[in-house]
């Protein structure tokens, strides 16, 4: 049994050390928010924080995850409401398909946890989750308002 700590939640998990993380997270934990794209670390739609940092789950053994905090997109949203990224990305209506939107939301939560204000050249450069419907303008849109919403609330 291996113990991760998903979303400030203790989970036990039987799984091999070498079990990639997106299957424990997905199959064992039974947080399916968190997909499978390319499974070689390309796509970004197994994107999950480790301790605040943006990681591809896909390519991570569980055992690289032992006493490391995991947020998934089940973990953004608290009492007080939704993290800014996801109320941004309500406001500009980013998704169509969705199926890389939660791997997209984590890039940018974690983009804006590291640097609050990014430039437009920064948010490019750091936004590299790929979108088979090619939603990428409204995603850019939405990361700045997320940045705006960031800053009134703190
Ligand atoms: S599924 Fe992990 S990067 Fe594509
Ligand atoms: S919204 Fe369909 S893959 Fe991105």
């Amino acid at each position: 049994m291996t113990t991760l700590l998903i979303n400030g939640t203790q989970h036990q998990i039987d799984a091999e050390d070498d079990m990639p993380l997106l299957w424990a997270i997905r199959d064992l934990a039974g947080l399916s928010g968190t997909k499978y794209g390319c499974g070689m670390g390309l796509c970004g739609a197994c994107s999950i924080m480790l301790d605040g940092k943006l990681t591809f789950s896909c390519t991570l053994p569980v055992s690289a995850a032992q006493g490391k905090a995991i947020t998934t997109i089940e973990g953004l949203a608290t009492d007080k409401g939704l993290h800014p990224v996801q109320q941004a990305w309500v406001e500009q209506d980013v998704p169509q398909c969705g199926y890389c939107q939660s791997g997209q939301i984590i890039a940018a939560a974690a983009l804006l946890k590291q640097n609050p204000h990014p430039s437009d050249e920064e948010i490019r450069a750091k936004m590299s989750n790929l979108c088979r419907c090619g939603t990428y303008q409204q995603i850019f849109a939405a990361i700045k308002r997320a940045a705006e919403i960031q800053g009134a609330q703190s």
